[in-house]
Order: C-alpha cells, then sequence, then structure tokens
C-alpha cells in the first residue's frame, strides 16, 4: 500500500524528527518522510535529515515581509513534495489562520505537557513549579489558538521530587519519541477519526491501571 507522504517541520535540535525516521526505516512502517523542513539554518535536525537522506528545504521567516507570505511559501514546497500529513516537531513559529485552516485535519503537534494543562513555554519548569505530580507529552492536531486541538495520544510521567526543568525534560522526551510514531502510524492506518472536536482510534485500548505519586 501507498506510504503515508509526511512533512516534518522543525527549528531545533529534531530528536523527535529522528524518532520519526527510525520508524520510517522499518519497511513495515506505513508512512514516509517527503520533506524535512526548518525555518532555521545549520540546526541539528536538519543535520538528522541529511544523515537519513530526506530532502530539506530551509524557509527562512526572516526573509518574508510577514507570516502570511512565510506560510505560502511552505504551503508551495510542502504540496509540491505530496504532502498528506504535516507533522509540527520543535517548530518555533506561530502559524497563520489561512495555514491552520489549509492543513486542517492534516497537522499535528507534539507538545511537553498533558494538555489542555501547560500550554506555551517552559511548561516543564511550570509543572514543577506548580506542585503537579505528574506531567508528560501530547499529541494533537493543530488549531489556530496554540496547543489547542483534538487530543491523538497521551503520555504520562511522574515528577520527581527532586527535579529540575532538564531531568523532567528529559523523563517526557523520552515518551514523545514513543508517542509521535505511533499517533503517524494510526493515522497512516486510516484508524484515526475526528468528530466533535475529539479523537477516536479504531481498534486501540486505554491501559488498565492508575497510577499515584508519591506512592503511599
Ligand atoms: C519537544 O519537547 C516537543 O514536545 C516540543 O519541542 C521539543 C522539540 O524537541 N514541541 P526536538 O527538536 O524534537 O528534539
Amino acid at each position: 500500500m501507498a506510504k503515508l507522504k509526511l512533512a516534518v517541520l522543525i527549528s531545533g535540535r529534531g530528536s523527535n524528527l529522528q524518532a520519526l525516521i527510525d520508524a520510517c526505516a522499518d519497511p513495515a512502517y506505513p508512512a514516509e518522510i517527503a520533506l524535512v523542513i526548518s525555518n532555521v539554518a545549520g540546526v541539528q535536525g536538519l543535520d538528522r535529515a541529511v544523515g537519513a537522506g530526506l530532502p530539506t528545504l530551509v524557509i527562512d521567516h526572516r526573509k518574508y515581509p510577514n507570516r502570511t507570505e512565510f506560510d505560502l511559501e511552505m504551503t508551495q514546497a510542502m504540496e509540491a513534495a505530496g504532502t498528506e500529513l504535516v507533522c509540527l516537531a520543535g517548530f518555533m513559529r506561530l502559524l497563520s489562520e489561512a495555514f491552520v485552516a489549509h492543513w486542517h485535519d492534516r497537522m499535528i503537534n507534539i507538545h511537553p505537557s498533558l494538555l489542555p494543562a501547560f500550554k506555551g513555554l517552559d511548561v516543564q519548569a511550570r509543572a514543577i513549579a506548580a506542585g503537579a505530580r505528574f506531567s508528560g507529552c501530547t499529541v494533537h492536531y493543530v488549531r489556530h489558538e496554540m496547543d489547542v486541538g483534538p487530543i491523538i495520544v497521551q503520555a504520562v510521567v511522574p515528577i520527581h521530587a527532586g527535579d529540575d526543568a532538564g531531568a523532567l525534560a528529559a523523563r517526557i522526551l523520552a515518551q514523545e519519541h514513543v508517542i509521535y510514531p505511533a499517533a503517524v502510524r494510526w493515522i497512516a492506518e486510516g484508524r484515526v477519526t475526528i468528530a466533535d472536536e475529539r479523537v477516536s482510534v479504531d481498534g486501540a485500548q486505554p491501559p488498565n491501571v492508575g497510577a499515584i505519586n508519591p506512592v503511599p
């Protein structure tokens, strides 16, 4: 069967891009990366893409008069590459309303908190400061409002008493690398539907466990 064509949008390290590259290396994985776009030149994520033999493009937002023109350039490049699903992976630009509308239900994001809690930036430090006992990560469809949109999958991690933001971020990141390729797989397999802005994944089961932190 034809593989789902992905465009991955990055601005930096690209460890989630790497997780998708690794998943796509399995011949049985139902998606392939058609294009990697970075708005920043020289980032580690671009090296990862080139190392994997993927087509890359740097579209520097500073060279465009406004967000609309920048977004249009990305859409044109992604369409030329046959993109069917856009995966935001540490892409640090806000997106125009027209861009989000154009890719409606065809664009997903990964965020390092349990949405709808802790939208925005510095979320690990904010979760610790709030005294939360758990945090995690979320893969969701993109809507115009930042870090809002139908949730496909979440992973939970405990927050430890001695955690700083870096320690928590690392614990969450390990789960990001599991759930992002999983979400893409489900979409590629045609198992994901959205109704009333809620997602169901055909054939996927919830875990039969809860978790308490600290353990009584
Ligand atoms: C991840 O924590 C992701 O959840 C957030 O930005 C970070 C990107 O990391 N959206 P990487 O570039 O994938 O390593």
